[in-house]
């Protein structure tokens, strides 16, 4: 029997240990019916490892899980569908190589006569899609999709499931604003339906706006848990930190910038039938110097990764000079561009930046290995150590030994890795892609602090971002776009919220 007054979910005692980490310690989790619960805590606290715990993904070591007061053994993923729990994940579970529609209904996909009823199913697809605002053809393949529409099919998939507990990993990371209040609007429909939600996230605003109650965790164990309205967003980072933070975020020092290290000039790329997502770009001309640190702010679709990419060699380009150092340079491919001296960190650590089945310590020092290569063309193994002990350290990565796989890491610390890698490749232009998506406000404070020592060294940096707080509080100088045309350029200085919005939407031809 169910018990009427009992939460929905109590999680009690729960332990996990892997190989040389101690992931969960003696964790509770309280959820009670139409709640939307933040769960909360630095990088590697635990907080996937306790999700898929409740997903039915791994096995606990210790602690009960407890559903409607009736306790329950959650010994695979299907046994967590059964009792209504759906997991979003951090990283997304979709198969790219088939459609919207197979993805949503897998393993239930309705038939008639024992066969697949396609009809049936793209129209069923449709009927759910729409409901979280995404209507494309239900046989369009995932790979297709946008990251932001990959995640709409996976709350389309959850809510098809008559879902009870419906958990969100970090859902709003990769997602525009936009984006984001419409996933809001979902979850508060949920919520309206009496349906559970557990909400994860880096961003402490979110909590504020969304959550009702809340669970935080540091280093594996419990740091508190309480209703949202009694805290702020201060209390919460003092309890997944355990201590004060003055200053988190901390507006660089400015320098008065070297000489140019980089120019882009005419940079232009045509539209691509393969590639629909990619926004063209359109004679992009702009410069960076050593030691600055140079924004580049626009909306989700404005072309700023497209430019980034451009720049490395990563796609190819129609028209455009590019100069390092006041010299031409022909840039082809990443090759060419790391060997005059230009770094990329990518968006979307997944796909593009990392190898998840290699150790750390060989994804930190996969592109400096020119430099780590001794006598007799052999890595020098102490030099190596050195480089990674020395990365491990400034940007604090959590992990059990150099050795480990980084599959194994937290989200947050895949990044971090991601960017050691860079560093240690000593670049004279820096590009970084959204360096913060997904770690937690400390770690956010140090890949700042990170990004202006680098300046101070000399490097040219050029920084996207989506969150404006973040562009205004590390650029020396900010250039906006819409487009894939440049539309603005503010120092420092004069750039407000409001004057970079009204860029990124409007757009102003730049005074040249
Ligand atoms: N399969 C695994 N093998 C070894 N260690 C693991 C494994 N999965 C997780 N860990 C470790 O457990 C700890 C907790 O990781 P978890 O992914 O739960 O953190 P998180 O709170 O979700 O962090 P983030 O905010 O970065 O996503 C980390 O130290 C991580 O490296
Ligand atoms: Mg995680």
């Amino acid at each position: 029997m169910e018990q009427a007054a009992a939460p929905l979910l109590r999680m009690t005692g729960i332990g996990k240990s892997f190989p040389g980490v101690k992931a969960l310690a003696g964790v509770d989790l309280t959820v009670a019916r139409g709640e939307v619960h933040a769960l909360l805590g630095e990088n590697g606290a635990g907080k996937s490892t306790l999700l898929k715990i409740l997903a039915g993904a791994l096995q606990p070591d210790a602690g009960t899980i407890e559903l409607a007061g009736r306790p329950i053994r959650l010994a695979s993923p299907l046994d967590a569908q059964r009792q209504g729990i759906v997991t979003i994940y951090q990283e997304f579970n979709l198969v790219p190589s088939q459609s919207i529609a197979e993805n949503v209904f897998i393993g239930r996909e309705p038939t008639r006569l024992g066969l697949i009823d396609w009809s049936e199913l793209g129209r069923r697809t449709r009927a759910i899609t729409r409901t979280v605002g995404l209507d494309v053809d239900p046989f369009r393949l995932v790979a297709e999709l946008s990251v932001a529409e990959q995640q709409m099919v996976e709350i389309a998939k959850a809510l098809s499931m008559d879902a009870r507990l419906v958990v969100m990993d970090e859902p709003t990371s990769a997602l525009s604003e936009a984006e984001v209040a419409r996933l809001f609007q979902i979850v508060r429909d949920l919520k309206a339906r009496g349906i559970s939600v557990i909400f994860v996230t880096h961003r402490l605003d979110e909590v504020m706006q969304l959550c009702d109650r809340m669970t935080v965790l540091r280093d594996g164990q419990l740091a508190g848990a309480g209703p949202v309205a009694a805290t702020s967003v201060e209390g919460i980072i003092r309890l997944m930190v355990g201590r004060e933070i003055e200053r988190l975020f901390q507006h660089r020092r400015r320098r008065v910038p070297g000489g140019e290290a980089l120019r882009v000039e005419g940079l232009t790329r045509a539209r691509d039938a393969r590639d629909p997502h990619a926004t063209p770009l359109e004679d992009v001309t702009l410069a960076v110097c050593r030691g600055e640190i140079l924004g580049l702010a626009g909306l989700v679709g404005a072309g700023r990764t497209e430019l980034a990419r451009a720049i490395f060699g990563a796609d190819p380009t129609a028209a455009g000079r590019i100069l390092v150092d006041g010299r031409e340079v022909q840039i082809r491919s990443p090759v060419d561009a790391i060997r005059h001296g230009i770094g990329l960190v990518p968006e979307d650590r997944k796909q593009q930046a990392l190898f998840l089945a290699l150790a750390v310590r060989d994804n930190i020092a996969v592109a400096a290995l020119d430099r780590l290569v001794g006598r007799f063309g052999l890595v020098d193994a102490a030099r190596e150590a050195e480089l990674v002990e020395t990365y491990r350290r400034k940007l604090a990565i959590k992990m059990a030994s150099p050795t480990q796989e980084v599959a194994n890491l937290s989200g947050g610390n895949q990044q971090k890795v991601v960017l050691a890698r860079w560093l240690a490749l000593e670049p004279k232009v820096l590009i970084v892609d959204e360096p913060t998506r997904g770690i937690d406000v400390a770690a956010k404070a140090d890949v700042h602090q990170l990004l202006y020592d680098l300046a101070d060294a000399g490097i040219a940096v050029i920084a996207i971002s989506s969150e404006l707080p973040e562009v205004l509080t590390i650029s020396d100088r900010i250039l906006t776009m819409r487009q894939g045309r440049i539309t603005g350029e503010v120092s420092a200085g004069e750039a407000t919220e409001e004057r970079l919005m009204q860029l990124m939407a409007l757009g102003e031809l730049r005074a040249a």
